[in-house]
């Protein structure tokens, strides 16, 4: 008996050889429960194809996960014989989103998100790589320990890849080696908080832990990302408000976050961020600015100190080219955010930065929580949750509202992939050029859709978002997440992302 089986199990390889050799038969193992295209050699082919080196009409050629060919249409259709394409005729093949901005809350507040919903939103929109904030899950991710916190929470439970920022906290600032620890364990970077961040256990740190810091940053040649505001006297208290129509007010909520807060952030910041230049102590290190909502002297502090050789760039969200202060409804908490959505006038100055280059990238800075806190007392702006719910929405937003200012399908792939990849030192993601992993989303920006409760909206509370009631524009139809097809239409893979950690 045994020996007959191994006889036959001998034979096996030797017949699917022959089979092969004699029918041609494209490779096609059984169904793979993490690809909704079971191949492994494939290539996908479109209209526009937006390369590094301009968009083009032509196909890519995936192997074992990775970019292995791109070709214009006149190569492609005389190379290409096998019937191993997926042909998205004039849909656009995009490298996929990678941001760098998001909190899963996951362990600890899944009932906030979590690492299943988030991710299953993200895909659904275009995303295939997001960083991970290490606040609002519970602990946070402050240490070796907390890290291997996220990455027990996070196994087997992703449809994208995830990676993680640190925190850099009071308790650890100026600890060498705990922050050490934290960074050889594989984070991609730390966060920090100039003001309080809303969550007890992520307590604020000052401008000299931000200095010592990045000397360890500098070491291992990795980002710092800072949440920059500073509480100035001039901000209206909200705290000392009784009056109910004040605590709903926007205009009260915004004054009570002035810009004079993110200048005087920046301001501070720029006293160490001239340590990042070549030469200078932390060299090797570099300062981020996280969801930047000032356009005015906040942004000509930042540009100042770009143009003296500082390692600093910029972010900022979508929330803040969408929407502005005039139209938010008061009571309507759904748009509280810190920094907040400031007038038309500074939104305009957003754009004007974004599309000079000025402000170097996109971020989605997802930050849901559940309905009890972010509807709270309906409509206390004090007591309400800050933090916008969008991780879908992102691409649709910024190019529904960037159609005004001209914006192009390179400069969604610079902002929303490019910068962010490198950012986050992920360099084989952010572009569709050889030998980077394949990582796309395939939408159509014309075909218009009215976000309304009837949408397949994936976010753990899917109906609480500020962008609820828009018309937008821009249709995911598919995701790729390193070759995988993870996203079709409605249909999920199964979650088969994997964990990012940085090396070296
Ligand atoms: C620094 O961090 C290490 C590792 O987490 C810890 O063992 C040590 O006690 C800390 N040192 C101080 C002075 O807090
Ligand atoms: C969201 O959906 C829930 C459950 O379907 C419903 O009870 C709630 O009223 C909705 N909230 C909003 C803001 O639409
Ligand atoms: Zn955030």
């Amino acid at each position: 008996m045994i020996s007959q089986t191994w006889k036959i199990m001998a034979l096996l390889p030797i017949l699917a050889a022959v089979a092969f050799l004699l029918f041609d038969i494209p490779f096609k193992p059984s169904v793979n429960q993490c690809t909704l295209y079971p191949y492994s050699h494939y290539w996908i082919g479109s209209k526009r194809i937006v390369t590094p080196k301009g968009v083009i009409s032509g196909a890519v050629e995936i192997k074992g996960g990775k970019i292995v060919s791109v070709l214009h249409e006149d190569q492609w259709q005389k190379d290409v014989r096998s019937v191993q394409i997926i042909d998205y005729g004039n849909a656009v093949i995009m490298p996929g989103l990678v941001d760098v901005h998001a909190h899963l809350d996951d362990p600890g507040r899944e009932e906030w998100e979590g690492f299943p919903s988030g991710t299953r939103a993200a895909v659904a929109g275009g995303i295939t790589t997001l960083i991970d904030m290490p606040l609002n899950s519970f602990p946070s991710t402050v240490s070796e320990e907390t890290l291997g916190l996220k990455l027990q929470a996070a196994a087997g439970r992703i449809y994208v890849d995830v990676g993680f920022w640190g925190g850099l906290v009071p308790e650890n600032a100026l600890n060498a080696s705990a922050l050490e620890g934290l960074l050889k364990a594989g984070a991609l970077g730390l966060k920090s908080f100039m003001c309080p961040s809303g969550i007890n256990d992520f307590p604020m740190t000052d401008i000299g832990h931000i200095k010592e810091g990045l000397l360890v940053l500098a070491k291992y040649k990795r980002p710092l990302l800072v949440h920059a505001e500073i509480p100035q006297d001039d901000g209206v208290n909200l705290e000392n408000k009784d009056d109910a129509d004040d605590v709903r007010s926007y205009n009260v909520y915004l004054k009570s976050r002035p810009a004079s807060w993110e200048e005087a952030a920046i301001k501070a910041l720029l006293t160490v961020s001239k340590d990042t230049r070549t030469g200078g102590p932390a060299e090797g290190a570099h300062l981020h600015i996280v969801h930047l909502s000032d356009a005015r002297s906040s942004l000509e502090l930042i540009k100042e100190a770009k143009k003296s050789g500082d390692s600093v760039t910029v972010e900022t969200c979508p929330h803040y080219l969408a929407f502005s202060a005039e139209e938010i409804p008061d009571g309507d908490t759904r748009f509280k955010c810190a920094p907040p959505i400031r007038d038309a006038a500074n939104k305009e100055k957003l754009w004007a930065a974004l599309t000079d280059g000025d402000i170097d990238m996109l971020s989605s800075d997802h930050s849901p929580s559940v309905p009890e806190l972010k509807l709270f007392s309906e409509g206390d702006f004090l007591r309400a949750w800050g933090g916008i719910s969008s991780l879908q929405f992102v691409l649709p937003v910024t190019w529904s509202y960037g159609q005004k200012y001209g914006i192009t399908l390179a400069q969604l792939a610079s902002w929303w992939s490019e910068k962010p990849a490198k950012l986050a030192g992920l360099s084989l993601k952010g572009a569709i050029s050889i030998g980077y992993q394949a990582d796309f989303v395939v939408w159509e920006p014309e075909a218009e859709f009215h976000l309304d409760e009837n949408h397949p909206i994936y976010h753990r509370h899917p109906n609480i978002s500020a962008y609820i009631g828009s018309r937008l524009s821009g249709k995911v139809l598919a995701t790729f997440v390193k070759g995988n097809l993870v996203f079709k239409e409605g249909n999920h893979a199964l979650p088969c992302g994997s964990p990012i950690l940085a090396t070296a």
